[in-house]
């Protein structure tokens, strides 16, 4: 067993993972990550290993039971936002964006382009669901490309080899194409691995607009949103919106501004946000 990474590492590994696989159009992906011998790729592939084994369809019952009564913590959307931050790792504070950042970062890019404010405002709160980090989950319970359980996992899904170690690979109830779901039977009915973004859904499911909730849903969902290997569990609805997932999915990968956002002077605006569409307090 390699040494467990620090809490935030694996998201700063799993980040340029993805930049890896999914360069921004004109760019080249990251060299070094293509590098086999990079410790960074090892504990990605560490990470994916562990993902993969122990995201079966019993786990998600559990942790959905465990966590979606949403009976943890009531916070307002500022204190959650501050509350993630804690989240932040300090041993290395000059090279890493905190929490705050990447989620000013991408919802000021959504900003800068002109859409509408729930947009804004998603792309504000897309990774609050982290916040299970502080719950006391694992890591690879909480990030990570997300995919269905309760069916075959597909192998376009990052690492697929390690889905071996999975009970439900050897189950007939899960390991064929359908397992337990209808053909297009929609997303809304199928389990997805667990992780902030299915959580996070649920914590937000009466208060963003549909288009948001999709992008807090699936934003993790690579399998789906760049490689469309589930569009068999997919309906009418899912395709709609599945439009508007992929319109988030850039804010969330490419938009490292050059400076960093000012948080104290950005901080009322999405307050006054908050108040038009959230709760006073949020239940976590
Ligand atoms: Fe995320
Ligand atoms: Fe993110």
């Amino acid at each position: 067993m390699i040494e467990k990474p620090k809490p935030l590492d694996i998201e700063d590994l799993w980040e340029e993972d993805l930049l890896t696989r999914y360069p921004e159009p004109d760019q080249k992906a990251k060299e070094e990550f293509r590098n086999y011998d990079s410790p960074g790729r090892d504990t990605v592939r560490e990470f994916y290993r562990i993902n993969h084994r122990y995201q079966t369809h019993d786990f998600v019952q559990k942790k959905r039971t465990e966590f979606l009564g949403l009976n943890r913590r009531k916070m307002t959307l500022w204190e959650a936002v501050e509350f993630l931050n804690t989240l932040v790792d300090d041993s290395d504070p000059d090279t890493d964006l905190d929490q705050t950042q990447h989620l000013l970062q991408t919802s000021e890019a959504i900003r800068a382009d002109g859409h509408p404010d729930w947009f804004v405002l998603t792309g504000f709160l897309h990774d609050l669901g982290k916040v299970l980090c502080l719950f006391g989950e694992e890591q690879w319970a909480v990030v990570g490309d997300t995919f269905p359980v309760g069916c075959r996992f597909s192998d376009k899904v990052v690492y697929p080899e390690f889905f071996e170690q999975n009970p439900d690979h050897h189950d007939e109830r899960y390991n064929t194409k359908y397992g337990i779901y209808e053909p297009n039977c929609g997303l809304r009915n199928v389990y997805m691995s667990w992780g902030h973004d299915e959580y996070l859904y649920h914590v937000m499911k009466d208060y963003l607009p549909e288009e948001g909730l999709y992008m807090l849903r699936y934003h993790s969902f690579y399998a789906q949103h760049r490689e469309e290997a589930y569009t068999h569990l997919m309906d009418e609805h899912d395709h709609a919106y599945f439009k508007w997932v992929r319109a988030f999915n850039p804010y969330d990968l490419y938009s490292k501004a050059a400076t960093p956002p000012d948080v104290a002077k950005l901080r009322p605006y999405y307050e006054d946000l908050a108040a038009k569409y959230l709760p006073d307090t949020l239940r976590f």
